[in-house]
């Protein structure tokens, strides 16, 4: 089963998953919107188990021109389909086409689908039914060079099965993974989010300080492929899962909202990570650092687009304040959309990284107080 695999990350937060990956012993090669490797399903089970900063994981089986619909049936046939789908498995195509001829995405999908189906034909297994799941082929075409991937992942990685209570826009897990990355957080620094909402910050670095497996409580699309084999998966997980040794962290959680709080301590509690993080109702400017070294300061505070809160710019500008009065020597890692509203802060921040989330362009800026 060796092969081309291709994970998936904003544009922007590459440099973290291939750092990602090569903690877990996997050498990837970066490229627009994730990183390339090679590898067998050892490596596939050890990214989607373990992988903080990836939010989807493909299978590339093959690549060829086609400039027409008929074109593009005969490369389908041609590839291998056996290992990935059985006989009447329904089959959900996506297409993303640049300067192509095929960009239809109805037709493309239906030539696709028949296909497939085409090169799966012949006689029956006994005693097997298809699986009713799908399985999610990718069609990238760039000037007419079509690339075909199997979807590993199924729902996205960020879903770790942890977070069912959300406060306000909610940062997705594998962005604050890769945030904590950029800001060189790593276990046995102290880590606050003042401005928790639903406690991804803290959790998500919880788990990391613990040497927890972030997708080991979750299914994969994986699991209905026609050469899946069960016994062999569950022999895997439970070694790719077992805890690495820890570090011992302070962790500390905060929002002025009670709502938010309590769903932040719901989704610890679900993560199995309750009893390493504090959780307070306080506002930022009435919240005391913990005893110790001081550490990391992460948040992302509201901003206008996303969490209406009046003056937005007034309410950077307090934090600003808040943290030159009583947080001192800490580190801050802060999240907030392009533009000038880091510098209402009044503090000297650099640009870490910029991505999109949620449509909007997003910057993570680091510095001391
Ligand atoms: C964008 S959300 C943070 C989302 C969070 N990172 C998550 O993943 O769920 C901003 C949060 O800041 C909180 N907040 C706004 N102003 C605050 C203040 N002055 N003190 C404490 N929390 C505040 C809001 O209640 C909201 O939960």
């Amino acid at each position: 089963m060796q092969g081309k695999w291709f994970a998936q990350v904003a544009p922007g937060l590459e440099p973290m998953l291939v750092q990602d990956l090569e903690a877990l012993g996997i050498s990837a090669q970066m490229e627009k919107g994730g990183a390339v490797f090679q590898g067998d399903l050892e490596q596939m089970y050890r990214v989607l188990l373990r992988s903080r900063v990836a939010g989807r994981l493909r299978r590339r089986i093959g690549t060829f021109k086609a400039k027409n619909p008929d074109e593009l049936a005969k490369g389908i046939r041609r590839l291998s389909w056996k290992p990935w789908v059985s006989p009447r498995q329904p089959v959900e195509v996506h297409l993303s086409s640049s300067q192509s001829h095929l960009k239809h995405k109805g037709s493309v999908a239906k030539k696709t689908e028949l296909a497939i189906q085409d090169a799966l034909r012949g006689p029956r297994k006994p005693g097997r039914r298809p699986s009713r799941s799908s399985v999610r082929v990718d069609l990238r075409v760039v000037r007419d060079e079509v690339t075909v991937s199997i979807d590993a992942t199924g729902e996205l990685l960020h879903r770790r099965g942890w977070r069912l209570s959300s406060a306000m826009a909610p940062i997705r897990e594998n962005r604050a993974a890769a945030i904590l990355m950029l800001a060189g957080w790593a276990p046995g620094e102290t880590l606050v989010d003042p401005m928790c909402g639903s406690g991804t910050f803290p959790i998500e670095a919880a788990l990391w300080s613990l040497g927890k497996a972030p997708g080991g409580q979750r299914a994969f699309a994986f699991e209905h492929w026609d050469s899946h084999k069960e016994s062999a998966w569950k022999a895997a997980k439970k070694k790719i899962v077992r805890a690495t040794p820890g570090r011992r962290t302070v962790f500390l959680g905060s929002d002025r909202n009670a709502g938010a709080v309590n769903a932040a301590r719901e989704n610890a509690k679900r993560a199995g990570v309750q009893s390493e993080i504090a959780f307070r109702c306080e506002p930022f400017a009435d919240l005391r650092p913990p005893d110790g070294k001081p550490g990391l300061v992460v948040f992302n505070p509201p901003w206008g687009g996303r969490v209406s809160s009046g003056n937005v710019t007034g309410v950077w500008r307090g934090l600003g304040g808040v943290l030159r009065s009583r947080w001192k020597g800490w580190r801050i890692a802060l999240v907030g959309p392009v533009g000038g509203l880091h510098n209402a802060t009044g503090l000297s921040l650099n640009t870490l990284a910029s991505f999109e989330s949620g449509g909007v362009r997003v910057s993570v800026w680091g510095g001391f107080v």
